[in-house]
C-alpha cells in the first residue's frame, strides 16, 4: 500500500522512490515539457534532482512530491512546495510548482494537485504566503496560477539565467492564507 501525503479525487502525492527515476527522466527529456526551461536533463541530472528534492523535503518538512495517477498507479510528475535557491526581492519564501508528463496535460490535474498543496501549506503547515513564478511566455503555468486564485505580484529577471537568456523574464504570483 502506497503512503500518500495528500490525496485528491484523481491524484496521490507522495515521497519519491527508485522506480520514479526512469519515468521522471523521460519527462525531463521531453522538449514539450521543458520548453520554458534552459535545457533538457540527462538521466543523471534527473537522479540528482530527485536526491536534492528528497534532501530538501527532509530539511523543510515539505517538498515537491511525486504524483501518481490513482486510477492506474502511474507516476506522472511532481507537484509541491519548495524554497527557491536564489536571492530576489521576494525571497526567502515558499514556492508552489508543478511538472507533469505531456500526455496528462489539459485535464486539470496540475490545478487539482496544487489546490491540495495550498490547503496543506495554509491549514497544516500554517505558511502565511505562497508564491509561484515562471517564464513570462509560459501561459499554461500562468493559467494554473490564476485558476488557483493567485494574483500577479510583479515581474523579475531570474538570477540563475544569463543576462541575455530569452527565458530570463519571469512573472511572480502570490496568494496569502488570509486573502484566499
Ligand atoms: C504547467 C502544467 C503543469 C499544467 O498542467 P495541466 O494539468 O495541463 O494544467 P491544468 O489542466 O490544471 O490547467 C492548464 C490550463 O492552461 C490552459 N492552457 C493550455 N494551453 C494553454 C496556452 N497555450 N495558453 C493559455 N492557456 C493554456 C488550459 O486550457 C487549462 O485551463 P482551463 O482548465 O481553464 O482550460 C504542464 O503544462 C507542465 O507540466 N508543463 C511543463 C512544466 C512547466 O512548465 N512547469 C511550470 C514551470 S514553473
Amino acid at each position: 500500500m502506497e503512503t500518500y501525503i495528500m490525496k485528491t479525487k484523481r491524484l496521490g502525492l507522495r515521497r519519491w522512490n527508485d522506480a520514479d527515476l526512469i519515468p521522471f527522466s523521460k519527462i525531463n527529456q521531453d522538449p514539450r515539457v521543458m520548453e520554458y526551461f534552459p535545457k533538457l536533463l540527462s538521466q543523471q541530472e534527473s537522479e540528482e534532482m530527485i536526491k536534492k528534492i528528497e534532501e530538501k523535503t527532509n530539511e523543510n518538512g515539505f517538498g515537491l512530491y511525486a504524483v501518481d495517477l490513482l486510477s492506474k498507479k502511474e507516476f506522472i510528475g511532481f507537484i509541491g512546495l519548495s524554497r527557491p535557491n536564489f536571492e530576489a526581492s521576494f525571497t526567502p519564501c515558499v514556492e508552489i510548482g508543478w511538472r507533469l508528463a505531456y500526455q496528462h496535460w489539459g485535464k486539470g490535474l496540475a490545478t487539482e494537485g496544487a489546490q491540495a498543496c495550498l490547503a496543506f501549506a495554509f491549514n497544516l503547515l500554517r505558511i502565511p504566503e505562497i508564491v509561484s513564478f515562471t517564464a513570462k511566455e509560459n501561459q499554461r503555468s500562468i493559467k494554473v496560477m490564476e485558476k488557483l486564485n493567485m494574483k500577479k505580484a510583479g515581474e523579475f529577471m531570474h538570477p540563475n539565467l544569463p543576462e541575455d537568456h530569452s527565458l530570463r523574464k519571469h512573472v511572480l504570483y502570490k496568494i496569502s492564507r488570509e486573502g484566499r
